[in-house]
């Protein structure tokens, strides 16, 4: 059965016959299906008949399963299943409650707020379009000329950066990953009254490594330029409380802080789903009445956000500070013996370890050894995540792993590689 035959319908036929070469060349991951809860140190997969080792999942502390649920059942019936509107047309005090906390949380005092997203992917794409130079209320503009400003990004930055400020043309020098001296080349070449924006995760989602947060600050000092900081992977996981990586380095001060705008997720250490974004209160504001996304978007569900809440507690409580103290001194070690063992870990310092197999092929086959033959969920991840010579396998670990999870990866990991040659 095919689609009928005029123009439109021939794109549609040629669309499908394209996606049947793709699939039967390889080029579509088939993915392993969870089924059941999917969070954990363990879940189930289909074709698997005993639970797996999950080193997929980005709930970093493990409180996707545990206290955070206990704490959120109930949260339905009090709020319902959604919000059934647009925050554009009415508010729900827990979100108030939410940015208020957030803002509390992450240090961002007056002027600086706190805005809620659907997703982190929206938070980052929508900060970028608020920053950009294009103030509009309604419809009027804040300037008929707006102020020529321009974007310096990682080529690691995370997709919803590169989207937002690629996909809307805004001008962006590209700098090489976690190239500082170059960084500042560009910089130094920009005009004094371009609005400048660096642009960095955090911490980078494929290679596990950090931004050097002081080298930022120096820069963005020196050339009147503010940092664009995605905190997804290291909020609540690293910093005091779990605040994220400028408090882990040492940037505590408020004169230092109103260099950065940080954005974040709710979809990984929060166990949960969301975005934030720390924006002076008038861009905060603004989003209100000049930012499509979150005009013309139903909100999320409230129960959603007060779980995400409860879970924000725990990780700025005792609970958060055993399990980043485990998951720290655990990852540490595991680092520290996959690079004795000569596995290519890239310059990985965190929870995040790759272990690079260089081809797109043997990767996805190695995974599905990993979790066949030796019951070991973990990301193959390839372009156009990765270049295909850097095809890796994404070990996302967290707190819920025990020594005997650690102990039965490295054997099977061993393996792969004799298996394998990677
Ligand atoms: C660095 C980074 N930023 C943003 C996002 C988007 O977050 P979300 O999954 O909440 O849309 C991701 C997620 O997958 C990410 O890895």
């Amino acid at each position: 059965m095919t689609f009928g035959d005029n123009a439109i319908f021939d794109y549609f036929n040629r669309v499908e016959d394209f996606a049947k070469e793709c699939r039967k060349g390889g080029v579509f991951n088939d993915l392993p299906v969870i089924t059941g809860k999917s969070q954990g140190p363990e879940v189930m997969v289909k074709g698997c008949n005993a639970p797996v080792i999950n080193c997929n999942s980005l709930d970093y502390l493990n409180l996707g399963n545990s206290v955070a649920t206990t704490q959120s059942s109930g949260l339905v019936e009090k709020w319902g299943t959604g919000f059934g509107i647009s925050r554009a047309v009415a508010d729900h005090e827990i979100y108030i409650q939410f940015e208020k906390e957030m803002a509390e949380f992450k240090n961002s005092v007056y002027p600086r707020g706190m805005k809620l997203f659907n997703t982190g992917y929206l938070a980052c794409y929508n900060a970028i379009l608020l920053l950009a130079g294009r103030v509009s209320a309604a419809g009027f503009p804040m300037d008929k000329n707006p102020p020529a400003s321009c974007f310096f990004m990682d080529v690691h930055a995370h997709a919803s950066l590169q989207d937002a400020i690629r996909g809307n043309g805004f001008h962006c020098k590209t700098t090489s990953h976690l190239n500082y001296d170059e960084l500042e080349r560009k910089l130094s070449k920009a005009e004094p009254e371009t609005l400048k924006f660096i642009v960095e995760d955090a911490l980078f989602s494929m290679n596990g490594s950090f931004v050097d947060c002081k080298k930022l600050l120096e820069l963005a000092k020196k050339y009147g330029a503010i940092v664009i900081l995605d905190g997804a992977h290291s909020d609540g996981v690293y910093g005091r409380n779990g605040r994220g990586l400028l408090d882990h380095q040492g940037i505590v001060e408020q004169e230092d802080l109103e260099y950065f705008v940080e954005i974040g997720t709710l979809s990984k250490a929060f166990a949960c789903i969301g975005g934030y974004a720390a924006l002076p209160v008038g861009f905060c504001d603004l989003a209100k009445v000049g930012n499509f996304h979150y005009i013309f978007s139903v909100a999320l569900p409230p129960d959603i956000v007060e779980r995400a809440l409860l879970t924000k507690r725990i990780i700025a409580g005792g609970i958060g500070d055993e399990r980043r103290k485990i998951l720290h001194k655990k990852t540490s070690e595991f680092r520290n013996e996959v690079r004795k063992l000569e596995f290519n870990a890239m310059n990985s310092e965190s929870q995040i370890v790759p272990i690079v197999v260089g081809d797109d092929k043997k990767c996805q086959e190695a995974r599905d050894y990993l979790l066949f033959e030796c019951g070991i969920l973990v990301g193959a991840i390839r372009k156009p995540a990765v270049s295909s010579k850097n095809a890796l396998l994404r070990f996302s670990l967290t707190a819920g792993h025990e020594d005997y999870h650690y102990e039965k990866i490295i054997e099977s990991l061993k393996k792969a590689r004799d298996k394998f040659r990677f």
